[in-house]
């Protein structure tokens, strides 16, 4: 897939959502758009500003690895899904949305490391993959990661995720959303 222009990218990633999301979401009871519009309902519900709730909207875009330009993917090494949603994001919108969707699993490792009730939060599935993510982290990569200057964003946006899970919640539709992502947007 070629570079996208600014001016395109809300209708890339509506569409986005329209075509692919009613795909299933890692063994979850949800489906990839019923989390991610439920995670930036979570984030609108906290009182969250504009760049939180697009931030817990996007943060899982990264799974959708042909939906994102090779330009973006040739950025990361590994393209865990994580990276290659911020390194796609990164060229449109702010580094607020960016950097706590580039950090929302490592802050899951972090919260399992230094959270001793944080684990009870999880799904089943999220359980699953945290040992392929690396485990909860170690004392030398808890410092570095506290260093991160989206520490607060990056943890407030993992407890969003977790919570976006609910197969019976009603959410709002993408469309709520689109003024908002269209403000952020740099051009
Ligand atoms: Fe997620």
């Amino acid at each position: 897939m070629d570079r996208i222009g600014a001016d395109s990218i809300v209708n890339h990633i509506e569409d986005v959502f329209r075509r692919r999301g009613s795909e299933s979401y890692l063994g979850e009871q949800v489906t990839m758009a019923q989390h991610m519009l439920q995670t930036a309902q979570c984030a609108e519900l906290a009182g969250a500003v504009g760049s939180q709730i697009v931030a817990a909207l996007l943060h899982d875009i990264g799974h959708y690895k042909n939906e994102i330009p090779e330009t973006s993917l040739a950025k990361g090494i590994d393209n865990f899904h994580e990276e290659a949603g911020a390194n796609f994001l990164e060229d449109y919108f702010p580094i607020s949305v960016v950097e706590p969707i580039r950090q929302h699993v490592a802050a899951k490792r972090y919260l399992c490391a230094v959270k001793s009730d944080y684990l009870e939060r999880l799904s089943p599935a999220s359980v699953r993959t945290l040992s392929l993510q690396g485990g909860p982290m170690n004392a030398i990569e808890i410092v570095e990661f506290e260093r991160n200057d989206y520490l607060e964003q990056s943890i407030q946006l993992r407890y969003w995720d977790d919570d976006g899970k609910d197969p019976d919640r009603v959410h709002p539709p993408f469309s709520y959303y689109r003024s908002l992502i269209e403000s952020l947007i740099k051009h």
